[in-house]
């Protein structure tokens, strides 16, 4: 059985994006926040980008999880699976499997902001497992948290290195307010990318096929449909830089020329230089003891912590304690 329930309406999702866009294209330096990204287009560009031979994350976290997803189904008894901006579901196969074949879980809850993706994967879900009760929440895992249906014994999967996108004072807010929703002992299964060579994260963002830079430029192409603006996504060069200090990966858009764009919806005409960046995603790294740390101070505990053999990405398994 599956149904999807929206928490985020097409003008609920237009406000929002009115709001970022105003906020961020006048602020200085520009800024865009990542989830802008995923329109139907944005959602198949990133698909494209987990199967780049750069782009590790993906194949890296899919391989703990197939050799662990046994583990985490026993340690956990998870009567219900939660997965937190899902996507297309397709790593969480593995838990389902594993999780249904010990035979405590009944229901799987995604919660993503794009419908195209969700509903297309609660569909798949809800026929490849007929006794799965699967409930698809299109919401925002930052606004929509309060939504997700009460329980016990739930799992809260946040994987593919998502987490990374918030910068550490969101982080902070978003696993305090996650950690208020479970119940003692319940449980979230965290995928983190891991601090490693820039020479290996940089292609990772900057892959030679171009597929990211079309993705990062979709941002664009989502404004000037959503917002009637007039962006030419072609006068901006895709920009992927390590920021050691913060160990976090910045995507830009870099002007290529003095230019003005128009956003019709918003009345707003923005002037960017020529060599003017505009940020369109953070996406931090972690080690280990870090996450740990940030963990136990909105109140969960590491209890398993899996990588692969180059140690290039971690899975946390962590429980909801007393705070
Ligand atoms: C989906 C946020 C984990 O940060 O690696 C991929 C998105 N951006 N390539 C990431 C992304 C550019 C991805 N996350």
């Amino acid at each position: 059985m599956s149904v999807l329930e929206k928490h985020l309406d097409e003008q609920d999702l237009a406000r929002s994006l009115r709001d970022d866009v105003r906020v961020g294209l006048t602020a200085t330096p520009k800024s865009l926040p990542p989830k802008w990204f995923y329109d139907a287009r944005g959602s198949e560009l990133f698909e494209e980008i987990t199967r780049l031979p750069e782009y590790y994350p993906t194949r890296t976290e899919r391989s703990i999880l197939r050799e662990h997803a046994g583990a985490i189904a026993r340690i956990t008894e998870a009567k219900t699976l939660v997965e937190l901006g899902s996507g297309s579901s397709e790593k969480t196969r593995l838990l389902l499997d594993a999780m249904l074949s010990r035979g405590t879980l009944g229901s799987f809850v995604p919660l993503d902001v794009s419908e195209s993706a969700l509903s297309s994967a609660v569909d798949a879900l809800g026929l490849a497992y007929p006794g799965l009760s699967v409930t698809g929440v299109v919401g925002d895992f930052i606004r929509h948290l309060r939504r997700l249906p009460d329980g016990d014994g739930r799992v809260v999967a946040f994987l593919g290195g998502t987490i990374g996108n918030l910068v550490p004072a969101e982080r902070s807010a978003f696993l305090g307010d996650l950690r208020s929703v479970l119940h003692q002992g319940e449980w979230l299964l965290l995928g983190a990318d891991l601090v490693k060579d820039p020479g290996t994260l940089i292609p990772a963002y900057d892959d030679a096929a171009g597929v990211t830079a079309e993705f990062n430029r979709n941002v664009l192409r989502v404004i000037n449909r959503e917002l009637r603006a007039d962006f030419d996504p072609l006068a901006f060069e895709h920009v992927a830089l390590w920021d050691a200090e913060r160990e976090w990966i910045e995507m830009r858009l870099r002007s290529l020329r003095d230019q003005r764009v128009h956003v019709a919806e918003l009345d707003l005409d923005v002037a960017f230089a020529e060599g003017e960046e505009l940020r369109t995603e953070t996406s931090a790294k972690f080690h280990r003891v870090g996450l740990a740390e940030e963990l136990a101070a909105s109140g969960f505990a590491l209890r398993h912590w899996w990588s692969d053999p180059q140690d290039w990405f971690g899975v946390a398994l962590a429980q909801a304690i007393t705070t």
